[in-house]
């Protein structure tokens, strides 16, 4: 291997700069040369590549988004795309690829491993819903950022006592409402994965506290149960206590990394640049037991992780007033 590409591809992650900066100055240690593919594969098809020095990542750690910016690229979720975009890495000299992303990146670097580029995939996604790490670049910002913004909204809540719905992202999983959850002592959790949430005992809940004395009703629910907005109609319609939706939406992506996104982004980047380095190929990174790892691409794709059924139940048991 001579020359490393790296790209960022999906949603964006706080942390992301720092897995492309450990990426670039590792390989460049290694006597490897480096370049930054922009806009994720849409920028690979469109060729849009940059030559990357130590210099050029300087100032990036601390900040959020990606320097090398981002898409969810259909094109290359085809044969065609994908046999455009191995030809455009030959083209220029490129042949190892680290891909910062989720699971649909992966997919597309597993494609592109197939086709005789080398490809390691580093797991970056607020979501954690990535099944061979206990580890996503991003998580730990995220839901940081919605644990403080919670907060907010539950000084106000208070403060009118009113009943709050606050929606944090996490597309299918439930793992930033959970956390957040816990964290902010919320009175409800609703996870997608854990569907056996009952509107009325939700209902019965916030009536029991209210009887109780508690001046507000925090239910954190996660973007894959959705509906906020209404359900905040029906709860009040049924309590008569006032009830706020409020949705966090993409300000759960931004913001400068917490140090623990920083330095695992850092480790997975570089230890993503060694194994190029050292010829391997279709591997991803991931944190496990307590250390990074690698694994295969396919078998990585192929586990499955949930909910903690232990975590979910303190969760709850944690909101109880027996
Ligand atoms: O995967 C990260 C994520 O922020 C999810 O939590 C959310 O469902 C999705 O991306 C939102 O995507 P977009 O930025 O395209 O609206």
């Amino acid at each position: 291997i001579k020359t490393i590409g790296v790209l960022t591809s999906g949603g964006d992650a706080p942390g992301m700069n720092a897995a492309v900066r450990a990426v670039v100055r590792k390989a460049l240690v290694n006597g490897k040369q480096v370049k930054g593919i922009l806009k994720g594969y849409t920028g690979l098809l469109d060729e849009e590549i940059i030559d990357l020095s130590a210099n050029d990542v300087s100032n990036t750690i601390e900040r959020g988004g990606t320097m090398l910016f981002t898409s969810r690229c259909k094109e290359f979720m085809t044969e065609e795309g994908q046999k455009r975009g191995a030809e455009i890495c030959r083209k220029h000299g490129i042949d190892g690829i680290v891909v910062i992303g989720g699971d649909g990146s992966f997919r597309g670097a597993q494609k592109l491993a197939a086709l005789g580029i080398n490809t390691i995939g580093v797991p970056g996604t607020i979501d954690l819903d990535i099944s061979c790490t206990e580890y996503t670049i991003g998580f730990d910002t995220a839901v940081n950022t919605a644990m403080e913004a919670i907060d907010k909204v539950r000084d106000t809540s208070t403060s009118h006592e009113r009943c709050s719905i606050i929606e944090v992202m996490g597309r299918n999983a439930g793992y930033i409402a959970l956390w957040c959850g816990i964290a902010n002592g919320a009175e409800d959790i609703l996870l997608p994965e854990n569907y056996d949430y009952d509107e009325q005992k939700i209902i019965n809940n916030i009536i029991a506290n209210r009887k109780r004395g508690k001046k507000h009703h925090i239910i954190v629910n996660a973007e894959g149960v959705g509906h906020s907005t209404s359900m905040a109609r029906r709860i009040e319609a049924a309590t008569g206590i006032e009830t706020r939706a409020t949705i966090l939406g993409h300000m759960q992506r931004g913001g400068s990394p917490t140090c623990k996104d920083r330095v695992y982004a850092s480790m997975m980047g570089a230890m993503a640049a060694d194994l190029l380095c050292d010829g391997k190929t279709n591997r991803v990174v991931g944190y496990q037991h307590g250390r990074f790892q690698d694994f295969d691409i396919d078998e990585a794709l192929a586990m499955v992780k949930g909910i903690d059924p232990y975590q979910y139940q303190v969760a709850k048991d944690l909101s109880k007033h027996c």
